[in-house]
């Protein structure tokens, strides 16, 4: 078997974020908990061919919500289906509200050596606005949690550009992550999403995005301020302290084979795109009843893949090689794709050097519409 890393999805979340548009429920009824985890095996054996992954990361959501025994029995059915114990890197993702030192402890012996926290800022108003369900002393008692049940590899999520945000809350968010001693750090800008709250009051005047200038000195300083710490930017929004770059995110953005397992999941082998039924009841029934889970399947063609390679790609901080796109996906990614370079390089946004093609500093700040011109290329060729 090639290469291919897991992606297990947990979606149940404390409460919905306003700004989140990731599919999680927030659900009372903890009798779903245990519906979805055997779900969740039934899935995961139909699913996962054998072998061992590349990396796994149980995602969500919020995996920490599950009860110390639910969490348990979640790392032991991934356990029972894929080799936990030889895998590189084994991610779980958590809220500073409900991990304990226990449920780091049956995260550590289950498996897991990696955790990121999302911990957004340190700031209670702007935690409150953003609906987080933690305060300041939640998220440093979950880092130090962490800490005691062995963790070596944490890496924290932080938000600028939250509407409101002070140049200066940012500053203090950053040293307060580095002052924690965090391995690894994503910062994101804050967006706004189709079908969320925040997009909804940003519709009807209620909020609205930062001045753009403050936007971008605040990422230009997060990428000075982590350069000086020892950090490497090997991605737009996320910075590889002692703990390393993230080795999921990097094998799906160097477009390696996933499958993806749970609501709404989707998995990627040789070109061919398999998404799940997404509403959580739906997926269940699926899972526990049928054949498959899928709600769509898409076989890419060999355009579209070149464009995804690109759209991915461009977000590392390497680049991408477009022989090395050529080779491996059997179409000439110059040919397709380098009018599109040769306008990027003017206007600024990238680097196109006849062998690679690299975000420029200005580049960074638009990068989602930089790959987006590729994959629009694909819907129009
Ligand atoms: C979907 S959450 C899952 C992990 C966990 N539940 C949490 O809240 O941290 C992963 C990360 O995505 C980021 N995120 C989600 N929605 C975002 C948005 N609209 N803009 C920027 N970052 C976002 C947050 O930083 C969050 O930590
Ligand atoms: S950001 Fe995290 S906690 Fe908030 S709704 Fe999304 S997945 Fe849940």
């Amino acid at each position: 078997m090639t290469a291919t890393s897991l992606y297990v999805h947990v979606p149940f979340c404390v409460v919905k974020c306003g700004y989140c548009d990731f599919n999680s429920y927030v659900v009372v009824d903890e009798e779903l908990h245990d519906r979805f985890l055997a779900a969740l095996s039934a899935e995961l054996g139909r699913r996962w061919r054998g072998g061992r992954p590349t990396t796994v990361f149980i995602g969500g959501g919020t995996p920490s919500l599950l009860s110390p025994a639910r969490l348990e029995r979640l790392l032991a059915i991934v356990g029972e289906h894929v080799d936990l114990a030889g895998c590189a890197e084994v991610t779980m993702e958590a809220n500073p509200e409900s991990l304990t030192v226990d449920k780091a402890r049956i995260a550590r012996a289950g498996g897991v050596n990696r955790l990121s926290i999302g911990v957004q800022t340190f700031h209670a108003h702007l935690l409150r606005f953003l609906d987080r369900a933690h305060d300041a002393a939640k998220a440093e008692a979950a880092f130090v949690a962490a800490r005691e049940a062995g963790f070596d590899n944490i890496s924290l999520d932080l938000m600028f550009g939250i509407p409101g945000e002070s140049f200066d809350e940012w500053r203090r968010d950053l040293e307060r992550a580095l002052q924690l001693g965090s391995d690894h750090l994503s910062c994101y800008n804050l967006t706004f999403e189709p079908g969320t709250r925040f997009e909804r009051d940003r519709r009807q005047g209620r909020t609205g995005p930062n001045d753009q200038g403050l936007d971008r000195a605040m990422f230009e300083h997060t990428r000075s301020r982590l350069a000086e710490a020892g950090f490497e930017a090997y991605e737009v929004s996320n910075f590889a302290g002692r703990g390393g770059r993230c080795r999921h995110n990097d094998h799906y953005w160097l477009q390696g084979d996933y499958v993806g397992v749970g609501p709404g999941a989707s998995s990627h082998r040789d070109g061919v795109r398999v998404t799940n039924l997404k509403p959580l009841d739906a997926w269940c029934d699926a899972a526990l009843s049928g054949p498959t889970c899928t709600a769509s399947a898409e076989t890419l063609r060999p355009l579209q893949r070149v464009a995804e390679a690109l759209w991915l790609g461009i977000r590392r901080a390497d680049g991408v090689e477009i022989e090395a796109v050529s080779r491996r996906l059997r179409i000439d990614a110059r040919a397709a794709l380098e009018p599109i370079f040769v306008r990027q390089q003017r206007e600024g946004s990238i680097v196109w050097d006849g062998a690679r093609v690299r975000l420029t500093g200005e580049g960074l700040l638009f990068a989602d519409q930089v790959g987006g011109d590729y994959l629009a290329a694909a819907i129009d060729g």
